[in-house]
């Protein structure tokens, strides 16, 4: 194929495989880059599980999606786990231990099955070592894609080191204690503030086995990409750089998307999706009522879950604080004994002159609405950067994997919010929204608008994101040749 096109004169097409895994958080920045990719004519091969594919795709118009992308196709790979294995919430945990053990074989019958031979992997930094290891078999450069933050990457490639020196397990130890030994984090992240995992009691657990072998696979791939920008990480980038010979930060991608595919109708792009809910349009007519800066929007994302407990302290800190909200609670988002849907349904009913509550909001959408002056967020590293884009100052209520750093770079490296982590009192998120919508927000603000614009500048023609997805697309398209 690739002779023929040269024959016919045409530049050839690389052909991209790109394999997340399948969570909301994930799912979007990779298609997004894969969207990015199929517009500057490559062909994409983009996998989902069974499990996606079947839920995903039901709310994609397909026919809309191949007429803008012709070269692009969507196959599934099965996730190793029986139809009725909880996926959401924790049950993540069993979809990646399945999928650790059986994607490497699923992904070699993909690769066998191509029409046109693939040029690279675009494997999920996460859980690369299967994609790594087919790449290495099959003759394919594979670039993971890590959908965390830069600091957080980097953390997560000491954790072996952390537990040798005896730094992990956290049990016991002070927890407001400096970690000293990752360097250039030394005066960042406190014990609390270390990647949840560290938290686990026992070293034998397998997720700590789990994440340092993904790690060292990891280091096996041919270039690092980042859903961040140049300005906001530069220091830790300058380190990734000992592993890395070549990085590509592209992000915030949400807008480098919109920046580069410049589409009037962006509901024909699949990323726009989500892997699982319907939307909530109506919650934009009700932002329409509201002055400006007035609303808190409250969401933690598609897979944090919380209890009752915590739902009901939540709920009076946003009444007491007297502002109105806008909070995503999905279907799975609560946990625990009680019964989630009787408090839930006495909750939407005191709301009504108070706040709104919703299953799945358009979130990117909501961020940019005039009428939103806070978000209380569990730190998910997309909600980070759409926040920091949409210029809106974070409460943060980290809730594991890589949002306890995430809060803690939000809360006292960029200063654009503040921390509340491990705890949720109602005095306290009542004072943080206080703090953060009146009394504390010019001094945030000063901080935000200046990260807002550096974050626009950057995937802007001529800034550092926008550059550097032409040399991603150099770069594979280098490999075709
Ligand atoms: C997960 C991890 O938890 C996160 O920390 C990691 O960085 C990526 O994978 P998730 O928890 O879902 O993701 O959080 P986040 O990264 O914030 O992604 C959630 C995405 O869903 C965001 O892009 C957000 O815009 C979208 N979303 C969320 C909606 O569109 N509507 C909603 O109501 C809630």
């Amino acid at each position: 194929l690739k002779d023929m096109e040269k024959e016919e004169g045409q530049e050839p097409h690389p052909h991209v495989v790109i394999l997340p895994i399948p969570a909301q958080g994930h799912v979007k920045p990779m298609l997004k880059l894969a969207e990015l990719l199929s517009h500057s004519s490559c062909r994409v091969t983009f996998i989902n599980t069974e499990y996606v594919h079947t839920t995903f795709l039901s709310s994609v118009d397909i026919h809309a999606f191949s007429r803008r992308f012709p070269k692009f196709r969507f196959v599934s790979i099965p996730d190793g786990l029986p139809p009725d294995s909880p996926r959401s919430g924790k049950g993540i945990f069993d979809v990646l231990f399945s999928l650790r053990d059986t994607a490497k074989a699923a992904l070699l019958e993909v690769l066998v099955s191509l029409r046109q031979p693939p040029t690279c992997i675009i494997a999920d930094g996460i859980m690369c070592c299967a994609a790594i290891e087919a790449g290495e078999e099959f003759g394919v450069p594979v670039l993971a894609f890590r959908t965390y933050s830069a600091c957080c990457t980097w953390t997560y490639f000491h954790l072996s080191m952390l537990l040798q020196e005896g730094e992990v397990p956290l049990q016991d130890k002070d927890m407001d204690q400096l970690v000293t030994c990752i360097s250039g984090l030394e005066n960042v992240l406190r014990r609390r503030d270390l990647p949840s995992i560290c938290r686990i009691d026992r070293v034998d657990d397998p997720l700590y086995t789990f994440f340092i072998t993904q790690a060292l696979a990891m280091r096996r791939a041919s270039a690092l990409i980042l859903n961040t920008f140049e300005e906001l990480e530069a220091p830790i980038l300058f380190k990734l750089g000992s592993i890395f010979s070549k990085i590509y930060t592209i992000g915030p991608l949400h807008v480098l998307s919109n920046v580069r595919i410049k589409d009037d109708n962006l509901t024909t792009l699949a990323s726009t999706k989500s892997i699982r809910w319907q939307e909530d349009k109506g919650c934009i007519t009700w932002l329409d009522s509201h002055p400006p800066k007035s609303v808190v929007f409250v969401s933690f994302g598609s897979l944090v879950t919380f209890t009752c407990e915590q739902m009901l302290e939540f709920w009076h800190g946003l009444v007491n604080s007297g502002k109105p909200f806008l909070w995503v609670i999905r279907s799975d988002s609560i946990v625990g004994d009680d019964d989630p849907r009787t408090t839930l349904i006495d909750l939407e009913e005191l709301a009504k002159d108070k706040g709104l509550i919703v299953s799945w909001a358009p979130q990117e959408k909501v961020l940019a609405h005039s009428a939103v002056g806070a978000f209380l967020t569990h730190s998910g590293w997309n909600s980070t950067l759409e926040s920091i884009y949409a210029g809106v100052p974070m409460i943060c209520w980290p809730a594991w994997g890589d949002q306890q750093v995430n809060s803690r770079c939000v809360s006292d490296v960029w200063r654009v919010g503040f921390d509340m982590k491990d705890g949720c009192h109602r005095s306290i998120v009542e004072k943080m929204v206080r703090d953060l919508m009146n009394d504390k927000r010019e001094e945030i603000m000063k901080s935000m608008e200046v990260l807002s614009r550096t974050a626009q500048q950057s995937v802007k023609e001529g800034g550092s994101s926008y550059f550097n997805l032409e040399k991603l697309i150099e770069y594979i398209k280098s490999i075709h040749l």
